[in-house]
């Protein structure tokens, strides 16, 4: 787990910004900080990756350079991964991308909810390096879920959770389920969620206040 927001950076901007409930309310502002939040994390994350060195040719000469892999995929859960899923993209150019669907599907009255799946379009997985991008992680279902559906589409050699605010129990689920191979990247962690499974204290639904 890679916890930037425990690190003074201007990273926390960002995320005091999405927070608060009068600067949130500037829909434009909300997904240009999330994607914002996706450059840095991009970065960070960037350094994890396999990389190889490449020459290149100046007009005065030839210098070697570190450059990270460019097998990657970047899977984004509809809708709030959008502007994250941008911020990742705005780094990672020649990235292939997946998208999928979810949303929570409450039993009549009852806090109890399932993670309804309805649309899924992935390039094969095999040997790459999977980039899923959620800007909420609450109870960690939704995650989950999408990993599984995903497995059909093959085995990526790793796995980069990439997520702006993440609560302890749903960041204790996500770590049963995905293999050892897998590294979280987030801007920050809450301690706990409601009986409905917000993030307390979070920033609300982050998928309305991007999209109404
Ligand atoms: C939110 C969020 C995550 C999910 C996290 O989506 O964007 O996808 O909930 O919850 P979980 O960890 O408990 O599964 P939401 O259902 O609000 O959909 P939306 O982004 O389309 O608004």
């Amino acid at each position: 787990i890679h916890n930037l927001g425990l690190e003074n950076s201007i990273l926390n901007q960002f995320v005091l910004e999405l927070r608060d409930l009068t600067i949130q309310k500037d829909s434009m502002r909300f997904r240009k900080n999330i994607e914002r939040i996706g450059e840095v994390l991009s970065y960070e994350l960037s350094k994890t990756l396999n990389h190889e060195i490449k020459k290149v040719q100046t007009p005065l000469g030839a210098k070697e350079i570190s450059v990270p892999d460019k097998q990657l995929v970047l899977c984004s859960i509809l809708r709030a991964g959008l502007p994250l899923h941008q911020g990742l993209l705005n780094y990672f150019d020649s990235a292939e991308n997946a998208f999928i669907s979810a949303f929570r599907e409450h039993k009549e009255g009852k806090d109890e909810f399932e993670i309804i799946i309805k649309y899924l379009a992935s390039p094969s997985l095999i040997d790459k390096t999977l980039i899923l991008a959620d800007p909420m992680l609450a109870t960690g279902k939704t995650l989950v879920d999408t990993f599984k559906a995903m497995k059909k589409h093959g085995t990526p050699k790793q796995i980069h959770i990439v997520s702006v605010i993440g609560s302890q129990p749903g960041l204790e689920y996500i770590k049963e389920v995905f293999p050892d191979n897998t590294h979280l990247w987030i801007a920050a962690v809450d301690e706990k969620l409601n009986s409905k499974g917000y993030i307390i204290p979070g920033l609300g639904d982050a998928g309305d206040l991007a999209f109404g």
